[in-house]
């Protein structure tokens, strides 16, 4: 173990970096509200149980959508595909307190199935989420809204390789697989 060659020796790199150096995951596109409704972009998420299949998000309470999300009680998570690139990343830097975003990044808002909230007619995969619980921890830097997944509708030719993922900056599409279980 201590045979490193000099340009393999680890670094302590600190707590923060070292997470920003993960590699990608899934980014969304979460729609909530009724009346109103809002897109926002967002990368902070988790599958929390498949079978049920409960999901949560973590938001921060500065944004428009944390607001929207404690008025309705419900949200959909929307997959975008690689061609939205372009409108993902606008709705992760405009807020909606201030400006319609469907119409600002020219997507559409189509009614949900079985929660308020309606879904984004544009994406591959839509997950309607009823919430169950609001985890506020205090000195986190996100809140973490989990629900139960209700209903989902996902595009008949349906690629995961054509669905956006993210982290630090970067927007990237999946890679080919490398090995089938
Ligand atoms: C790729 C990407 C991922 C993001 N992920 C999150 C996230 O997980 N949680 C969050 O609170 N904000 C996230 N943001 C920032 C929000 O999308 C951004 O602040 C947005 O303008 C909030 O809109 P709103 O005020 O209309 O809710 C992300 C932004 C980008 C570009």
């Amino acid at each position: 173990m201590n045979d490193l060659r000099e340009e393999e020796i680890k670094l302590d790199m600190g707590t923060i970096e070292a997470v920003m150096s993960l590699p990608p995951a899934p980014v969304f596109l979460l729609a909530v509200g009724k009346e109103d409704p809002n897109i926002t972009t967002i990368g902070m998420f988790n599958v929390f149980s498949v079978d049920p299949t409960v999901v949560g998000v973590g938001i921060k309470a500065s944004r428009h959508s944390y607001k929207l999300l404690e008025e309705t009680g419900d949200f959909t998570l929307n997959v975008p595909s690689k061609d939205m690139v372009e409108a993902v990343a606008r709705c992760g830097f405009i807020s909606g307190s201030r400006m319609n975003k469907f119409s600002e990044v020219g997507l559409t808002p189509e009614p949900g199935k079985r929660v308020r909230s309606p879904s984004v007619a544009e994406c591959l995969l839509n997950m309607e989420v009823k919430i169950t619980e609001v985890q506020d921890r205090g000195g986190w830097d996100h809140i973490w809204i989990i629900g139960n997944v209700v209903h989902t509708d996902i595009v008949k030719d349906f690629d995961r390789s054509n669905a956006l993922i993210y982290w630090d900056g970067e927007f990237r599409t999946p890679s080919p697989v490398l090995k089938h279980l």
